[in-house]
């Protein structure tokens, strides 16, 4: 495999051609932050499997499948023959298709909490959904969420999400901190914030605002709050609190749906009232999806006779995100959740092993199919201990980087995923290649 290192200065050319070009049309040079690299992004040229050739000609093994969003890698031959059928039949009508009833069917027989399910086209779009059906069905304006987790771009989700220790508070009562600059103030009034795994601290938190919650937002396995899978005390206590609020339980799946058949909701033996989804569902296209009880559901349905949350979408269940998504999951069964999670398994011990042997501070977390890499003694329980200081954010950018130059594409927290179509030898190359980079950085 060539890396980026054995290149030619014509290859750097390329690159930064092409980044000097897009620095004049595109803010910074990016549509998605994610991408931004120093000295300028690498640009893709193709992708087949696990494996990812940049413009230069250099391939590596992709890690981060297009931020957990791919789950059998790129352009899988089943899902590129039946999606390009669908291409020669149309892309987008203003008609139902049978598809979408195809995909909801197999969808709803993959959880029991999956009663009934909307598409639409982002995971922030599902949460946004996921938020304004709770608030239809409650009544209620309010919103809880946790201190740090990222849940997309809808205002009232993304509050907090990036509170430093500046501006953090009180661990006893995390600050309600705006993302965006010129947030309306009457968003933070409508927003509580919850400390992770501190079933305690939590529901002191939500008692205040009892009977004011539409509903409490949560991942099991927030990647900003460490990647950390939630300790079963804190999700049953959220569980029980909101049922007897009658407030509603809206879990995030839109990463971890990769984690069993059934979401890791199936991890806590979990009933939420809706659930959002996104990444994966799309098998690499544009896709995300609302399921959940159907009286909740209900509060979409355009029979009712006083429709609480009227709810649509130019592209929502397009047929080519549709068949992708279905070819994706139906091929995603439970022998394929199981081979992606034993490669994580595989790596997560071979990490550590090398954390052992190379006497680095570090330490692995994750569950399924990911996993993410923290330069820290012990593994974070919440987000202030996940926290990532200057220093050590740029001792994992070098981490990454090596990584990079090596052959391997990672998120850039250092966290991966695995997809189907990985083997042990991917997993060993990727430790080998890590145990390298711990000894680079140390
Ligand atoms: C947990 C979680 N929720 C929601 C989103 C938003 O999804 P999208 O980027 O598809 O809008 C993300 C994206 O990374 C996510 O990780």
């Amino acid at each position: 495999m060539d890396t980026v290192n054995s290149e030619e200065d014509s290859v750097e050319d390329m690159s930064t051609a092409l980044y000097a070009r897009a620095l004049e049309v595109l803010p910074g040079g990016v549509s998605r932050n994610t991408v931004l690299r120093r000295p300028h992004p690498a640009y893709v040229d193709h992708a087949s499997g696990s494996r990812v050739v940049d413009v230069e000609g250099i391939e590596r093994i992709d890690f981060a499948n297009n931020m957990a969003s791919l789950i059998h890698g790129h352009a899988h031959p089943a899902i590129v023959d039946a999606v390009s059928e669908q291409l020669h039949k149309g892309t987008a009508f203003t008609m139902a298709t049978e598809i979408e009833i195809r995909y909801a069917e197999h969808m709803c027989a993959r959880s029991d909490s999956f009663e009934r399910i909307r598409f639409v086209n982002s995971g922030t779009e599902a949460v946004m959904a996921g938020v304004k059906a709770a608030r239809a069905f409650t009544g209620r304006p309010m919103i809880a969420k946790v201190e740090g987790a990222y849940h997309g771009l809808y205002d009232y989700a993304e509050v907090s999400q990036t509170s430093n220790p500046t501006n953090w508070g009180n661990p006893e009562e995390p600050a309600v901190n705006p993302v965006a600059h010129g947030t309306p103030p009457g968003v933070l009034d409508d927003v509580v914030v919850i400390p992770f795994n501190n079933p305690d601290r939590a529901i002191a938190i939500l008692d205040q605002h009892r009977g004011r919650l539409a509903c409490v937002l949560l991942d099991v396995m927030p990647h900003r709050v460490g990647l950390s899978p939630a300790e079963p005390a804190f999700v049953e206590a959220l569980r029980e609190w909101t049922t007897h609020d009658g407030s509603l339980l809206l879990l995030d799946e839109v990463i971890t749906f990769r984690s069993e058949y059934g979401g890791a909701q199936s991890w806590y033996d979990l009933a939420p009232d809706l659930t959002a989804m996104g990444k994966l569902i799309g098998g690499g296209f544009p896709a995300g999806a609302i399921a959940g009880r159907s009286d909740v559901m209900d509060v979409m349905n355009p029979l009712s006779a006083r429709v609480l949350f009227p709810h649509s979408g130019t592209f929502s269940a397009n047929p080519v995100t549709m068949t992708a998504g279905l070819t994706a999951m139906e091929m995603f069964d439970v022998e394929s959740v199981e081979h992606v999670n034993a490669l994580a398994d595989r790596a997560v011990a071979g990490i550590e092993d090398a954390i052992h042997a190379t006497g680095i501070t570090a330490c692995v977390t994750g569950g399924g199919s990911m996993f993410r890499v923290h330069l820290k003694e012990r593994p974070p329980r919440d987000y202030r201990e996940a926290f990532t200081p200057p220093e050590e954010a740029a001792r994992i950018t070098s981490l990454v980087d090596h990584l990079f130059n090596a052959g391997f594409m990672m998120i850039n927290t250092c966290s991966a995923t695995t997809s189907t179509v990985m083997t042990t030898e991917d997993i060993d190359a990727l430790v080998e290649a890590m145990a390298d980079g711990f000894i680079a950085i140390s």
